[in-house]
């Protein structure tokens, strides 16, 4: 795993340098790319669930893979909602990190057709989005789409 992870330092490193202020101003002819991210994971989260309940494990397998390794937001946009996040970048980052070793044991389960295993992982996945939605999203609303 990189991404997040691997950009925390340099986001906060960046903030510090640039300082709060107009460097980090959204801008409307910028669109942020993490909602087409979140778009894709619905996507897979939804088939994942069909797939379950179709016990179709080859493509249960293949959603959780895709969920594991989902894509992510470009190094500039990551810096500047790294730079946002602040000291709660580590828990923003810790609820991506949950959803991706779900998402990893989904695919296990998948792979050996244990439909308790994979109900439990889908589950957790499932509650990791949520966690991440309930402490940052609406702030992150606000912030970057102005919402109040
Ligand atoms: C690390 C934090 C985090 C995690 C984990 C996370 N999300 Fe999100 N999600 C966000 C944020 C922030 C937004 C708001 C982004 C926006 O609307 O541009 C969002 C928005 C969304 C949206 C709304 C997109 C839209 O078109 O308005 C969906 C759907 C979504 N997430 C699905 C998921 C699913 C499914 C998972 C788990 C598999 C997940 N998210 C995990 C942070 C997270």
């Amino acid at each position: 795993m990189h991404g997040l992870a691997h950009g925390r330092m340099f986001g906060l490193a960046m903030a510090m340098a640039l300082g709060a202020g107009g460097a980090w101003a959204a801008s409307a002819s910028e669109p942020m790319a993490l909602r087409g991210v979140m778009q894709q994971m619905e996507h897979d989260t939804l088939a994942a669930n069909a797939a379950l309940r179709q016990q179709d494990w080859a493509e249960l397998a293949t959603r959780a893979d895709r969920l594991a390794h989902h894509a992510e937001p470009p190094i500039t946009e990551k810096v500047r909602i790294l730079g946002w996040l602040l000291t709660d970048a580590p828990t923003f980052r810790n609820h991506d990190v949950q959803v991706k070793a779900a998402a990893t044991e989904l695919q296990a389960a998948a792979q050996k057709k244990d439909a308790a295993a994979a109900t439990s992982a889908l589950q957790r996945m499932q509650q990791s989005c949520d966690g991440c939605h309930n402490s940052f999203r609406d702030r992150y609303l606000k912030r970057f789409y102005d919402k109040p």
